[in-house]
Parts: C-alpha cells; sequence; structure tokens
C-alpha cells in the first residue's frame, strides 16, 4: 500500500521524529486518535480491555499472540492505543509495528526474576536490531548481546553503554575485536581456543587486558528446530564440555586476558524448562572444576533462548523460569556470582506486527493463493524454518465474510515465498492483514532481494507514533554500487 497523504497523522515525519495529528512534537502526548477511554481501555501504554480480549475471541478460530498489546477494539486491531489500518495508511505496507509497552513487559518478567539480584540482562540485538528498538532497552537499562562490529556501532549510535556489551559468535575478525576493545566492551564470550589466541594477540599489541568467558557447548538437546539449535555437539558454537577446563587454563596463561565469565546458549524458541535445567547443572559442573583449578569466575552467562507463543506455545514465564534456575544456583553455593542472560526473541517477538495488503486472490487448481505485498525478504522465517505466524485480519468485520483457505503468499520469484499455508480468510483485494508475532528475526533478517525496499518501522509508545525506519527505496539499494567504468 502507498502511503496516503494527508492522512490521520499528517505528513511522513522524519525518523524517529513523534508526530501527532499533522505536526511533530517533541514529547509524547495523547492524540485525537486514541481509542482506549471511549471503550473503557486502559490508556495509553496500557494493556487492553476485558471487551477488547473478548472481542478478539469473536474473530474464531485463528490464535493471535501478541495480546494485550496488540488486540481488537470494536472491531479494529490495534496496538497499544492505535489502530493499525491509520498507521498503514500513513507509511504506507508492507510495515513492522512494535508496541515499546510490550517490551517493556517482556523484560519486566526478567527484571522481577532478578529481583534483588546481582544481575545483567543483555539484549541479544540480533533478534532486532533497529536503534529505535536499542534506545528502548538501552533507556531500560539493559546491556547487550552483539555478534558483529557492525551491531557494535549500532548500539553506540543508539546510546548503549560499551561496559554492558558483550560479544558473542565464533568468527570475530581482528578488526572487531579491535573495535570492541577500543570501545572498552565489558565481555567477549570466546567459541573456540583459536579465537583465544587472537584475542591475546590483538588485546596485547593494543596494550589492552581483553575480558573473557569462554562459551562452552553443555550437549543439550532444546528441542526446538535443528537451525535454532546450538548447544549440541555436532554444532559450531562454543567449546566441547570436555575440553572447556584445559581452554580455560590456556586462557589464564595468557597475560593479555582476563577471565571474568563462564557463558553457555543452547538454543532459541525453547519452550520446555528441562533443557535449560539440565544445562544449567552441567555449566556449575564446569564452574566447580574451573574454580578447584584456583580460577576464579565472576560471572556466569546463561544465554538467551526462550520461546514465544507463536501458534498456542506456552513457554515458561522468565521469571518462574529464573526462580527455578536461581533455585539451583543458589543450592549449588554459587549465590554469590553475577548473572548475565542474553535474551531476543522473549523480549520482542510478540511486540511486534507485520502490517500486509491484499494484491490479488488467485483461484488455483488446488490451493488458492492470497498474494500480499509482503514476502520472505520481509518475512524470512517461514521459508527458513518452516515457521509459523498468525495472520488475521485489521477489521473483524472481513471476518463476518465466508472464509476459504488461502495460502498466503508474497510477489517474490520464488515458490518457497510463502508467509502461512492453508489459512482460512475472507479477504478481498485491497484488505490489510496483520503477521503477529513479527518482532524478532524478521526485520534484523531482511534482504533486498528481488530489489525490494525493505519495509519501513514503527514504534507506538501509547498513542504516540514513532518512525523508526523509512521505506527503502531503489536508490537506497543501489547507493554504493558503480557502473563499469570503460
Ligand atoms: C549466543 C546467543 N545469545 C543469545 C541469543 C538469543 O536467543 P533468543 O533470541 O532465542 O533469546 C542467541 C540466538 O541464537 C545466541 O546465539
Amino acid at each position: 500500500m502507498r502511503p496516503k497523504r494527508p492522512t490521520l497523522f499528517g505528513s511522513s515525519p522524519g525518523a524517529g521524529q513523534p508526530f501527532i495529528n499533522g505536526r511533530p512534537c517533541g514529547v509524547a502526548r495523547r492524540s485525537g486518535i486514541r481509542f482506549a477511554n471511549s471503550t473503557g481501555g486502559s490508556g495509553i501504554g496500557g494493556p487492553m480491555n476485558q471487551s477488547a480480549t473478548s472481542a478478539a475471541s469473536r474473530t474464531g478460530e485463528v490464535h493471535q499472540p501478541g495480546q494485550p498489546f496488540v488486540g481488537y477494539r470494536s472491531g479494529i486491531l490495534h496496538i497499544e492505543s492505535l489502530p493499525l489500518h491509520a498507521l498503514a495508511e500513513q507509511y504506507g505496507t508492507p510495515l513492522f509495528v512494535y508496541s515499546k509497552a510490550a517490551m517493556l513487559a517482556a523484560l519486566g518478567a526478567y527484571q522481577r526474576g532478578f529481583a534483588g539480584r546481582n544481575a545483567q540482562i543483555c539484549y541479544a540485538m540480533k533478534a532486532n536490531s533497529s536503534l529505535g528498538v536499542l534506545q528502548v532497552f538501552a533507556e531500560a537499562g539493559c546491556g547487550f548481546d552483539i555478534v558483529s562490529g557492525g551491531e557494535l556501532q549500532r548500539v553506540l549510535a543508539a546510546g548503549g553503554r560499551a561496559e554492558t556489551i558483550i560479544f558473542s559468535g565464533v568468527g570475530k575478525t581482528r578488526s572487531e575485536m579491535h573495535a570492541a576493545l577500543a570501545a572498552g566492551i565489558g565481555c567477549f564470550n570466546v567459541e573456540s581456543e583459536a579465537e583465544l589466541d587472537v584475542l591475546a594477540a590483538t588485546a596485547e599489541a593494543m596494550r589492552l587486558q581483553a575480558p573473557v568467558s569462554i562459551r562452552v557447548n553443555p550437549n543439550i538437546d532444546p528441542k526446538t528446530h535443528p537451525y535454532i539449535s546450538t548447544g549440541l555437539k555436532g554444532n559450531k558454537f562454543g567449546v566441547a564440555h570436555e575440553d572447556a577446563l584445559r581452554i580455560y587454563r590456556h586462557a589464564a596463561s595468557l597475560k593479555a586476558l582476563r577471565i571474568v565469565g563462564i557463558d553457555c546458549h543452547i538454543g532459541s524458541q525453547i519452550t520446555d524448562s528441562t533443557p535449560y535445567l539440565e544445562a544449567m547443572e552441567r555449566v556449575l559442573d564446569l564452574v566447580d572444576a574451573i574454580e578447584a583449578a584456583g580460577i576464579v569466575l565472576a560471572h556466569i552467562d546463561f544465554g538467551g533462548g526462550l520461546g514465544i507463543d507463536y501458534n498456542g506455545d506456552q513457554p515458561p514465564a522468565a521469571d518462574a523460569l529464573w526462580q527455578r534456575l536461581l533455585a539451583r544456583i543458589d543450592a549449588r553455593g554459587y549465590d554469590d556470582k553475577k548473572l548475565m542472560i542474553e535474551p531476543g526473541r522473549s523480549l520482542v517477538g510478540n511486540a511486534g506486527v507485520c502490517v500486509t495488503e491484499v494484491l490479488y486472490l488467485k483461484p488455483g487448481e488446488q490451493k488458492n493463493f492470497c498474494i500480499v505485498d509482503a514476502a520472505m525478504n520481509d518475512l524470512p522465517r517461514p521459508a527458513m524454518y518452516q515457521a509459523f505466524h498468525a495472520i488475521v485480519p485489521l477489521r473483524e468485520a472481513q471476518t463476518q465474510r465466508e472464509k476459504t483457505a488461502y495460502d498466503v503468499v508474497g510477489p517474490v520469484c520464488e515458490s518457497g515465498d510463502w508467509l502461512g499455508h492453508d489459512r482460512q480468510l475472507a479477504v478481498a483485494a485491497g484488505d490489510l492483514l496483520a503477521v503477529l508475532s513479527a518482532g524478532a528475526y524478521c526485520m534484523s533478517m531482511a534482504s533486498n532481494y528481488n530489489t525490494r525496499g525493505r519495509a519501513a518501522e514503527v514504534l507506538v509508545d501509547g498513542a504516540v507514533a514513532y518512525l523508526i525506519r523509512q521505506r527503502e527505496d531503489a536508490a537506497d539499494q543501489m547507493r554504493g554500487e558503480r557502473l563499469i567504468q570503460r
């Protein structure tokens, strides 16, 4: 959908600028389109009210993750206090929209779990690395888990503090190590012995000591998709459990390194507590052995990986999970250790939706296709992991029409370009749909395949919409390219 103007929100503001009723403004305030009070809702930033929830359930069988921050009010799908169709009219489609309150609520669950403890939550920014999202977490006191020099630059640009950054990843280059050491990051999570030696040499050349933690691979099956399992023997991540003590001894012999902790991450979209509890015991066994060898570990970093509800999944709540994990840590006598965690998906996944317009309905011999303007380049998870995203109409009235089973597909020239298979929808060309649970591993994995510009992104805080990323056009994509000069 091309953005229409003038609209409810007026002409397009600059990136990151709050914009209400056509006027840029410096502070968040209520706009004329606020909906909450007229229906007895809970106001800016608050959850949807009871009637909204029951309205949502009236839409039928379709599961709706993201509530209470994404839900129907009087038949119109809202994110916080704003109707999504108005944002689509203003900014065009495909459009990613995020709820700030949802992100802070997800973070709050971890903060409750760690109340009274010496702990640092490092947002794994690979899940969603847009500057406006990073800014929300930086302002909320988060540290960051990064995996590249580019991510380092993003965090610093968004106001993150270098000393709260941990640097993970199996293939850090010398120049990335140099940049991270120069910035003064808090810890390198080293993933191999070879990397340890290169880091020591880089730090020595800079006359610095690098703070290190070694990522151990506990060989625990997280029971998730094979592409997002990371803690099994066959995975490329971390060092083998049985090699860890020897590698710690080697690290301790290198003067340019300062050992600060131990790290582990077993996978992503984990919905069962058992693999976490098993991995924790394995890591604590290593802590016993490493400290018995005279090497003191100031922190234990337990990675991320907690799953979210995409399609009725029921992962443990972050605070409940951490109460159980902390009980294990305390029982083993490590209550004095600082705890670090690296959650990504669970902080942002259900805070975001992608709004897309139905372009064409195409009846087929075996299937009906609903062709939308979002595609695998915007939402890569279905093509990559056969992942499920709920797809719902922006107006409940759409659901009063007769439903038909459709494969929801994008315009990209690949048969793998699908967003949902066999979805019961009552749609017509021009209707708007929301792809739910689109806050994590969507925009950060988006590409320009088929020379499609990446979508715009809006962050909603109550009744205020902030454009945090402008839609990319072809000129943006060709910048940096050159014709052959003869
Ligand atoms: C080292 C590390 N930490 C944290 C994460 C974040 O995981 P999640 O988004 O599942 O919480 C990942 C993701 O794979 C990772 O590899």
